[in-house]
């Protein structure tokens, strides 16, 4: 992903995070995702009163994603705030992987820099389909 498309999402991963509903934890995440065709897919984090239930920004975005069609993907950025960068939980990697197991992913914050990292990296050795085969 190209540095000027890596600032698009970044707008964008900023403006869905203040639409996150986490009325438990109070810490909201905006998710962007760069679709190989240029198409911009957010999502944010959605809680529920049973816990369990809530969903992360990230999934948001990649299964809205997925559920138009897309199935390739160049880049994501992840915003929230805190004393660290956040990166996609352990459940979200596993998830990204089925479909981008490369992906680069940008950390940033509603303000201020970010950096930047690749799935691959952050998950290594990943499971996949591939342990399937028989
Ligand atoms: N959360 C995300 O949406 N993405 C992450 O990468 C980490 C955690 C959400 C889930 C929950 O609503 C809140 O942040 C606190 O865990």
């Amino acid at each position: 992903m190209t540095d000027k498309e890596a600032a698009l999402l970044l707008q964008h991963a900023r403006a869905v995070r203040r639409r996150a509903y986490a009325p438990y934890s109070k810490f909201r995440v905006g998710a962007a995702l760069l679709a190989s065709d240029g198409t911009i897919y957010t999502g944010a984090n959605i809680e529920n009163s049973s816990y369990g239930l809530t969903v992360c920004a990230e999934r948001v975005a990649l299964q809205t994603a997925v559920a138009a069609g897309r199935r390739r993907f160049r880049g994501l950025v992840v915003v929230a705030n805190g004393p660290k960068l956040v990166g996609p939980c352990g459940a979200c990697r596993q998830v990204l992987a089925e479909f981008a197991p490369d992906l680069e992913i940008v950390l940033a914050r509603p303000r201020g820099p970010g950096k930047r990292r690749r799935l691959r990296d952050l998950l290594p050795e990943a499971f996949s389909g591939a342990f399937l085969r028989r």
